[in-house]
């Protein structure tokens, strides 16, 4: 398909990159900055601009990969006629497009992009369209860059982006707060490699409620003391473990 990308960012350039490589061709990078439009044009074979009324009309597909808040606002800067145009947001409702194009639909990326990424990690599609056609067309070209696309609804996507946030923007402030305590004490933060990822890899084969181990698991109390204890002078990590540990002996309370 012939792409037109348009937003400079860590998906723009991700899903730009992956796109490119499955044999698409990228016809021009739209970027508010000409620079990054530049830059990103020439790792992609493409022309660019940074204005909306110069977008190519060649296109079979026009992504808008910009941040959440402005996705509405580049929208209702320019028209495709009835060819398709998606967002990449998880948040986002696909309706704020339609006065893009009467082809309008979603393919969300499910998966952390950082545009500095060396390598391209499987990225499971969520996509919506406003017709079946546009549905069917969008699944297929997905199915070009991923072997897991599902289409969902608004709610769906929106409730998935919630669960992304939790499962991987949260653990990764946690390993984030880790390496801080670890810096502080003079410990190894890659000493936990080998656990942090025994415990993602054994999501695999169980139930996340099935494997947790830990001090407020076994209802370890001394532990869980002796713990908060060394964390009396960072309150807010304090904090964090108290409402955690709280939260999983709920959890098994119950059962
Ligand atoms: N990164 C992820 O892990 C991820 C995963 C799934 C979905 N998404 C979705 O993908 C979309 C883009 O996210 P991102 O991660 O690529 O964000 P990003 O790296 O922060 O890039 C944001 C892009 O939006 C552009 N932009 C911001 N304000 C603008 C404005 N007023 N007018 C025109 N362009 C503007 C930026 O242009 P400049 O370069 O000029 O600042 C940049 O190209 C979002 O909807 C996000 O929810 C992201």
């Amino acid at each position: 398909m012939k792409i037109v990308l348009i937003g400079s960012g860590n998906t723009a350039t991700v899903l730009g990159k992956k796109m490119y490589r499955s044999g698409h061709a990228i016809l021009q990078v739209y970027s508010r900055n000409l620079q990054h439009a530049k830059e990103l044009a020439a790792e992609l074979n493409a022309s660019f601009t940074d204005s909306l009324t110069t977008l190519s009309a060649d296109a079979d597909l026009y992504v808008i990969a910009v941040s959440d808040t402005v996705v509405e606002t580049v929208a209702g800067q320019f028209t495709t006629g009835n060819k398709p145009v998606v967002h990449t947001a998880g948040s986002v409702s696909m309706e704020v497009l339609q006065p893009v194009s009467s082809n309008y639909g979603v393919l969300y990326p499910l998966q952390s992009l950082r545009k500095d990424m060396e390598r391209i990690p499987e990225i499971p599609f969520l996509v919506d369209g406003c017709t079946s056609e546009i549905k069917a067309l969008l699944c297929d070209f997905a199915a070009s860059l991923s072997s897991e696309v599902k289409v969902c609804t608004d709610d769906q996507r929106l409730n998935m982006h919630l669960a992304a946030v939790i499962s991987s923007n949260f653990t990764n402030h946690l390993y984030a707060l880790t390496q801080e305590f670890c810096n502080h004490h003079q410990l190894s933060f890659d000493l936990l490699l080998p656990l942090i990822n025994e415990v993602a890899f054994r999501l695999r084969v169980g139930q996340a409620a099935n494997l947790q181990t830990g001090p407020a698991r076994r209802g370890d109390d001394a532990t869980i003391q002796k713990h908060l204890q060394l964390l009396s002078e960072d309150e807010s990590l304090k904090q964090l473990y108290k409402l955690l540990s709280q939260s999983i002996q709920t959890m098994y309370h119950k059962k």
